[in-house]
């Protein structure tokens, strides 16, 4: 079944980037002239998405308004003859179709992803973190690799990247073997595991695809580290029933959510010259 929708997690308050995120959702915040989420948008439509389900919070519509068309200025484009200006917002609105759904209430990953349930429906989707930005060394599209990667083996899959050791403590783990370059079968995921409890270093990279089995496990997930409903421990639940695959990232992730590693994509990207 093809992969229509994705799921972008947007719903977190932005702390590490206060004051700003006091007023700005760190979503809309630039790298290299664009908000973040149109870099996570497009990745997603590259990949052959046409609706994306946006989760947020209250307060944080305007994540999804810079998607919507904006009548009053697009008369005043017209009026005054900036029609490059307005072509440019015309591509953002004609992206994708934008749906919302809300996280009252912020109870982990798996919580939110959970929150998109009745808007994806029966069908396999995408899920994008909306606070990492991902440049593949073929300057094409990570997400379209994982859901390619889907089609093939008709399994859930995830994208992964070999961390450091003194990092495995910050992601989620993917324990497996690799049967094709770069692609593995799991054998077991474990959320931010001590070093001395996992003997993989590929961490989770903010790109998922998953069968919709997956909002099962989530329904039946417990409260797990830090007390939240960790998408990972819904994952090992897929792995043992369905099985789940990795696609292992060759490119860079681009953590967007603390102010280091915002100034760093800024930098990094302006290097990088992909077409446009
Ligand atoms: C989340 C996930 C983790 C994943 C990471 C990737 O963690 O829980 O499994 O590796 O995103 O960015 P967070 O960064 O929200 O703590």
């Amino acid at each position: 079944m093809r992969v229509k929708k994705a799921v972008v997690p947007a719903a977190g308050f932005g702390t590490r980037m206060l004051p700003i995120t006091s007023v700005v959702p760190k979503e809309l915040l630039p790298v290299c002239g664009r908000p973040v989420i149109q870099h996570v948008v497009q990745e997603a439509v590259a990949a052959g998405i046409t609706e994306v389900i946006l989760v947020l919070s209250e307060g944080k519509e305007a994540v999804a308004d810079y998607f919507r068309p904006n009548k009053k200025l697009a008369e005043q484009l017209l009026r005054t003859g900036k029609h490059a200006e307005l072509q440019q917002l015309e591509r953002i609105w004609d992206m994708a179709k934008i749906t919302v759904v809300y996280q009252q209430e912020q109870l982990g990953l798996g919580h939110a992803v959970l929150c998109a349930k009745d808007a994806v429906g029966n069908e396999p989707f995408a899920v994008l973190l909306g606070d990492c930005i991902i440049q593949s060394d073929d300057c094409g599209s990570f997400t379209k690799k994982l859901v390619e990667a889907f089609g093939s083996y008709d399994r859930s899959v995830v994208g992964v990247e070999p961390v450091d050791e003194c990092l495995i403590q910050r992601y989620g783990i993917f324990e497996g073997a690799e049967f094709e370059d770069n692609v593995f079968h799991g054998k077991r995921v474990v959320e931010k595991p001590d070093p001395s409890q996992t003997d993989s270093n590929l961490a989770f990279c903010a790109r998922y695809v998953f069968s919709p089995a997956l909002f099962q496990q989530l329904e039946n997930t417990q409260h797990g580290l830090h007390n939240e409903i960790q998408l990972t421990d819904a994952m090992q639940k897929l792995l043992e029933t369905e099985g789940l695959n990795a696609v292992k990232l060759e490119g860079e992730r681009f953590d967007v959510g603390d102010p280091k590693g915002l100034l760093y994509a800024n930098l990094s990207m302006m290097e990088i010259h992909c077409g446009e």
